[in-house]
């Protein structure tokens, strides 16, 4: 009998690579996608089966967390043995804008499933995995971040899963029910959301270098991530629920670097060297100099000639509306018991998650360099 498994966000980075994971191990994934205007599917199309396919592997069901008949259903109607709560309003910024919106799908979202499990009489054979987040240490506490460090949430998207995280050990202890929470310090990948910080810089790096784009604005450039790669992170998650206990741990590498030596980093990758200067919204970076070996090697040929004339040039500068109403100024994870009790460990450092980001957003902005070359933009529509 090949294993159940149910994903929600299956659309997002981490569902994506989760799907490809478990599908590779020979589970039943189904997934929960939202009604879109337009496909939404973008990141999991070469998992697609067409629905008159037996015993297909990926099944895709619409639905949303903030639909408790429609969760509950879903649930019902497929019996999984795992759940992988990954949906969510993920976006921290974002969370102060729609706040009450992003306790419904990211606090109440778990309570519907928890709840739905326990309805179906499911709670001794659905093991759930929920998605925490290294965000609820918020203003640290301690340093590096532990699963003991006491939590201090900064943004309404980290209050909600703060009662995401809480609600699962509950009903852990209080029905016997296998549920875990992952807290997971931030992953990234070349499938991130284009307005995260590392998917954004490393596709304004690829633009700047091919003659698309001046110049990024940033936010705060001294914040500090331990960053790592979501292809390193779903195995986590399927770890976690592979123990014969539930439990709680910290996924990280241990390693933070902050926004402004990401940039420098990703600059470096193509063999283009930047110094920022000056402080807070007066800070910039200027274009130093290129190693044309390099450059022609990662970029190409055909673009150095324009590029060497940008050396001295503006690259990055500050806008205060990236800035966030409280920030999140330090996060470094701890992850000696999931090393221990897992066996896991990170396969990518950040040098290695930079060329895979940068060497994708190359790729793919230079189809989308062409294609505005040969006049394929959404105006000539009305012109
Ligand atoms: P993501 O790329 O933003 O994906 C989020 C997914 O949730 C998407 O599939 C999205 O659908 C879906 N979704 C959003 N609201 C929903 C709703 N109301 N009902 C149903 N689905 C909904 O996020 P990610 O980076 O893969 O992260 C996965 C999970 O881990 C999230 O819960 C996030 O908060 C958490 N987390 C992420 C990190 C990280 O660094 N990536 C670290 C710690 C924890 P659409 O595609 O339709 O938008
Ligand atoms: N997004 C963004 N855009 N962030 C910027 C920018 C900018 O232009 N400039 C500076 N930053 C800073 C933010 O202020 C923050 O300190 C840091 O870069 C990281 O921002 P994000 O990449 O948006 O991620 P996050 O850390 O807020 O949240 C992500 O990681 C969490 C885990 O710690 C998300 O994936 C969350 O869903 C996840 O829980």
């Amino acid at each position: 009998m090949r294993k159940v498994a149910l994903i929600t966000g299956i659309t997002g980075q981490d569902g994506a690579y989760l799907a490809e994971y478990l599908i590779k191990k020979g589970y039943t994934v189904h997934g929960i996608k939202r009604r879109s205007s337009m496909f939404n599917t973008e990141r999991i199309d070469h998992l697609y089966q067409d629905p008159h396919i037996e015993n297909r592997s990926l099944i895709l069901h619409y639905g949303d967390l903030t639909d408790s008949l429609n969760l509950t259903r879903i649930i019902g109607e497929t019996q999984p043995d795992e759940i992988y709560n990954l949906a969510a309003m993920s976006h921290v910024k974002v969370s102060f804008d729609t706040p009450e919106y992003t306790a419904n799908a990211d606090a109440l979202g778990v309570l519907r499933i928890l709840e739905a499990v326990r309805l179906l009489n499911l709670a001794h054979k659905t093991r759930i995995y929920q998605a925490s987040t290294s965000e609820l240490y918020g203003l640290v506490q301690e340093v590096p971040q532990k699963e003991t460090t006491p939590f201090y949430p900064r943004s309404p998207y980290a209050v909600a899963k703060l009662y995401g995280y809480w609600i699962t050990v509950n009903y852990r202890e209080a029905y016997g029910m296998h549920a875990s929470n992952g807290i997971l310090f931030n992953h990234e990948s070349p499938l991130r959301g284009e307005t995260f910080v590392t998917r954004k810089v490393t596709r304004a790096v690829s633009r700047i270098a091919l003659g698309m784009q001046n110049k990024v604005y940033m936010g705060n450039l001294s914040a500090k991530r331990d960053w790592g790669h979501a292809k390193d992170y779903v195995r986590a998650m399927y770890a976690i629920l592979q123990q014969d206990e539930p439990s709680d741990y910290v996924i990280a590498t241990g390693i933070t670097t902050t926004i402004r030596d990401f940039i420098r980093m990703s600059f470096d990758e193509i063999g283009v060297g930047i110094e920022f200067q000056g402080e807070g919204v007066q800070e910039t970076a200027r274009l130093t100099g290129i190693d044309e070996k390099r450059f022609t090697h990662k970029v190409g040929n055909e673009y150095i000639e324009t590029f060497r004339k940008r050396i001295g040039e503006e690259v990055v500068g500050v806008d205060p509306n990236y800035f966030r109403p409280s920030e999140v100024d330090l996060l470094i994870g701890d992850a000696t018991k999931a090393r221990t009790r897992l066996g896991w460990e990170p396969k990518y450092s950040l040098n290695a998650l930079i060329e895979d980001m940068m060497y994708n957003d190359l790729k793919l902005m230079k189809k989308d360099f062409y294609l505005k070359k040969e006049g394929y933009t959404i105006l000539n529509y009305f012109e």
